[in-house]
Protein backbone atom coordinates (compact mmCIF):
# COMPACT_ATOMS: atom_id res chain seq x y z
CA UNK A 1 0.00 0.00 0.00
CA UNK A 2 2.78 2.74 0.69
CA UNK A 3 4.97 1.37 -1.87
CA UNK A 4 2.08 2.14 -4.36
CA UNK A 5 1.69 5.88 -3.08
CA UNK A 6 4.97 6.28 -3.56
CA UNK A 7 5.29 4.91 -7.09
CA UNK A 8 1.96 6.82 -7.76
CA UNK A 9 3.24 10.11 -6.47
CA UNK A 10 7.09 10.06 -8.06
CA UNK A 11 5.43 8.82 -11.38
CA UNK A 12 2.94 12.05 -11.11
CA UNK A 13 5.81 14.21 -9.99
CA UNK A 14 7.57 13.07 -13.41
CA UNK A 15 4.75 14.12 -15.60
CA UNK A 16 4.08 17.18 -13.80
CA UNK A 17 7.87 17.98 -14.19
CA UNK A 18 7.06 17.68 -18.04
CA UNK A 19 4.48 19.39 -18.57
CA UNK A 20 5.77 22.13 -16.33
CA UNK A 21 9.17 22.91 -16.88
CA UNK A 22 11.17 25.11 -14.60
CA UNK A 23 10.66 28.47 -15.98
CA UNK A 24 13.46 30.23 -16.97
CA UNK A 25 12.92 34.19 -18.43
CA UNK A 26 15.29 35.49 -20.17
CA UNK A 27 15.87 38.75 -20.27
CA UNK A 28 19.25 39.41 -22.07
CA UNK A 29 20.02 41.36 -25.76
CA UNK A 30 16.43 41.88 -25.34
CA UNK A 31 15.40 42.83 -29.06
CA UNK A 32 12.38 45.18 -29.68
CA UNK A 33 11.47 43.45 -32.86
CA UNK A 34 11.60 40.12 -31.26
CA UNK A 35 10.83 40.24 -27.19
CA UNK A 36 9.38 43.58 -26.71
CA UNK A 37 6.88 44.09 -29.51
CA UNK A 38 4.95 40.81 -28.67
CA UNK A 39 4.29 41.98 -25.51
CA UNK A 40 2.58 45.13 -26.38
CA UNK A 41 0.42 43.68 -28.86
CA UNK A 42 -0.86 41.12 -26.56
CA UNK A 43 -2.00 43.16 -24.04
CA UNK A 44 -1.24 46.89 -25.04
CA UNK A 45 -2.01 47.50 -29.03
CA UNK A 46 -5.35 47.05 -28.30
CA UNK A 47 -5.81 50.62 -27.42
CA UNK A 48 -2.30 51.85 -28.01
CA UNK A 49 -1.57 50.94 -31.60
CA UNK A 50 -1.70 53.53 -34.24
CA UNK A 51 -5.18 52.65 -35.35
CA UNK A 52 -6.73 52.38 -32.21
CA UNK A 53 -9.86 53.30 -30.58
CA UNK A 54 -10.05 56.49 -29.29
CA UNK A 55 -9.85 55.57 -25.78
CA UNK A 56 -6.34 55.67 -25.39
CA UNK A 57 -5.03 58.83 -23.94
CA UNK A 58 -3.55 59.87 -26.89
CA UNK A 59 -0.75 57.44 -25.78
CA UNK A 60 0.47 55.75 -28.73
CA UNK A 61 3.17 52.52 -27.92
CA UNK A 62 3.29 51.50 -32.14
CA UNK A 63 6.59 52.39 -33.34
CA UNK A 64 9.76 53.02 -32.38
CA UNK A 65 9.46 56.90 -32.44
CA UNK A 66 6.46 57.25 -30.55
CA UNK A 67 7.51 54.20 -27.95
CA UNK A 68 10.39 55.91 -27.15
CA UNK A 69 8.60 58.97 -25.77
CA UNK A 70 7.17 56.47 -22.95
CA UNK A 71 10.35 54.60 -22.58
CA UNK A 72 12.70 58.56 -21.59
CA UNK A 73 9.70 60.08 -19.71
CA UNK A 74 9.63 56.91 -17.48
CA UNK A 75 5.73 56.18 -17.75
CA UNK A 76 6.20 53.12 -20.20
CA UNK A 77 8.21 51.25 -16.77
CA UNK A 78 6.06 52.81 -14.23
CA UNK A 79 3.28 52.30 -15.63
CA UNK A 80 3.32 48.42 -16.21
CA UNK A 81 4.56 48.24 -12.45
CA UNK A 82 2.16 49.98 -11.15
CA UNK A 83 3.94 52.55 -9.60
CA UNK A 84 2.03 55.21 -7.81
CA UNK A 85 1.84 58.55 -9.66
CA UNK A 86 1.62 56.79 -12.68
CA UNK A 87 -1.52 55.24 -14.79
CA UNK A 88 -1.65 51.02 -13.98
CA UNK A 89 -1.10 49.66 -17.13
CA UNK A 90 -2.22 47.31 -19.07
CA UNK A 91 -5.60 49.57 -17.92
CA UNK A 92 -8.86 47.46 -16.26
CA UNK A 93 -6.47 43.89 -16.22
CA UNK A 94 -4.32 42.29 -14.72
CA UNK A 95 -0.66 43.34 -14.14
CA UNK A 96 2.08 42.00 -16.39
CA UNK A 97 3.75 38.55 -15.93
CA UNK A 98 6.96 39.15 -14.08
CA UNK A 99 8.65 37.81 -17.03
CA UNK A 100 7.47 40.35 -19.41
CA UNK A 101 7.54 43.06 -16.69
CA UNK A 102 11.63 42.38 -16.45
CA UNK A 103 12.37 42.05 -20.46
CA UNK A 104 11.03 45.14 -21.00
CA UNK A 105 13.33 46.64 -17.65
CA UNK A 106 15.97 45.07 -19.26
CA UNK A 107 15.21 45.98 -22.87
CA UNK A 108 15.12 49.89 -21.12
CA UNK A 109 18.35 49.36 -18.89
CA UNK A 110 20.26 48.15 -22.11
CA UNK A 111 19.05 52.17 -23.83
CA UNK A 112 16.16 50.51 -25.91
CA UNK A 113 17.68 50.11 -28.79
CA UNK A 114 15.60 49.74 -31.86
CA UNK A 115 16.88 46.58 -32.80
C1 LIG B 1 -8.13 49.22 -22.21
C2 LIG B 1 -7.26 50.22 -22.84
C3 LIG B 1 -5.80 50.22 -22.43
C4 LIG B 1 -4.91 49.17 -22.42
C5 LIG B 1 -5.17 47.70 -22.73
C6 LIG B 1 -3.63 49.75 -22.09
N1 LIG B 1 -3.75 51.08 -21.89
FE1 LIG B 1 -2.26 52.37 -21.44
N2 LIG B 1 -3.58 53.91 -21.28
C7 LIG B 1 -4.94 53.82 -21.52
C8 LIG B 1 -5.56 55.12 -21.25
C9 LIG B 1 -7.04 55.43 -21.38
C10 LIG B 1 -4.52 55.98 -20.82
C11 LIG B 1 -4.64 57.45 -20.40
C12 LIG B 1 -4.43 57.56 -18.90
C13 LIG B 1 -5.55 56.92 -18.13
O1 LIG B 1 -6.74 57.09 -18.49
O2 LIG B 1 -5.25 56.18 -17.18
C14 LIG B 1 -3.30 55.19 -20.87
C15 LIG B 1 -2.05 55.70 -20.55
C16 LIG B 1 -0.86 55.01 -20.69
C17 LIG B 1 0.45 55.56 -20.46
C18 LIG B 1 0.75 56.95 -19.96
C19 LIG B 1 0.97 56.71 -18.46
C20 LIG B 1 0.48 57.71 -17.53
O3 LIG B 1 0.88 57.62 -16.34
O4 LIG B 1 -0.32 58.60 -17.92
C21 LIG B 1 1.35 54.57 -20.71
C22 LIG B 1 2.87 54.65 -20.61
C23 LIG B 1 0.60 53.40 -21.07
N3 LIG B 1 -0.75 53.69 -21.06
C24 LIG B 1 1.17 52.18 -21.34
C25 LIG B 1 0.45 51.01 -21.55
C26 LIG B 1 1.06 49.72 -21.70
C27 LIG B 1 2.56 49.47 -21.67
C28 LIG B 1 0.05 48.83 -21.87
C29 LIG B 1 0.16 47.34 -22.04
C30 LIG B 1 0.95 46.64 -21.05
C31 LIG B 1 -1.20 49.57 -21.85
N4 LIG B 1 -0.91 50.88 -21.64
C32 LIG B 1 -2.45 49.01 -22.00
C33 LIG B 1 -5.61 52.70 -21.97
C34 LIG B 1 -5.07 51.43 -22.08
Amino acid sequence: MLMGMVVMSSCYYDVAEELYPPTTCVTDNMSLQSNIVPILERNCYVCHSVTDGPNNGNVILEGYTQLIKYVDNGQLVGAINHESGFSFMPKNAAKLGDCDISKIEHWVLDGAPNN
